[in-house]
């Protein structure tokens, strides 16, 4: 079914059960590969606080949470002012670092703030996002764990936001083109 937000109308693209399947592979990748390890996972809000607490909840090691701001997208298109980060711990320094995202996009963001959290010297950095806009690349970043690759076209839902409105879909959709 179509939904309009604000001006725009947009259409199904990722269901539920296909959203709820890649936070289960991601999960179990992310249980292998840190077994026996204490990882700090830093949920970049506000539009990871869906995934992240889903992807959490599977995860099987000791892992903590922390959860941090940047500067955000205004309307459909990356401001690219990235601000500092707000809530940064300080502790970071020898952790097993995930970051984790809802999008990367221009990979502007990550690029403009893996600096600041190298600065803290932690063991291990890695990079969890659930989507990833390829064709959009500006800034290539390495992303460990990855939900779906998709096309460069705005997309709504679990967590992801259309100017304030859309994030509490537990689908993905996409703009009607
Ligand atoms: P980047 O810096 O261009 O990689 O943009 C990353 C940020 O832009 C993400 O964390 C999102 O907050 C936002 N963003 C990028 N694409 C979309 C989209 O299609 N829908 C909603 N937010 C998006």
């Amino acid at each position: 079914m179509k939904k309009k937000i604000h001006d725009k109308t947009f259409v199904p693209f990722l269901g539920a059960a296909d959203i709820q399947q890649a936070v289960s592979r991601m999960a179990a990748q992310i249980n292998k590969d840190y077994q026996g390890k204490s990882p700090l996972c830093i949920a970049i809000l506000n539009g990871s606080f869906m995934f992240a607490a889903d992807l959490f909840k599977q995860l099987e090691i000791d892992a903590s949470i922390s959860f941090i701001k940047l500067a955000s997208y205004k309307g459909m298109h990356s401001t690219g002012n990235v601000v500092t980060a707000i809530g940064l711990e300080t502790t970071m320094s020898g952790r097993d670092i995930i970051l984790i995202e809802d999008i990367v996009d221009t990979g502007k963001t990550l690029h403009a703030f893996l600096p600041q959290i190298m600065d803290h010297q932690p063991a291990s950095l890695k990079i969890c996002s659930l989507l990833h806009k390829k064709e959009a690349t500006v800034y290539p970043i390495k992303i460990d764990y990855l939900g779906f690759e998709i096309p460069n076209l705005f997309v709504v839902g679990y967590g992801l936001d259309y100017d304030g409105l859309g994030r509490n879909l537990s689908q993905i959709m996409q703009l009607e083109s």
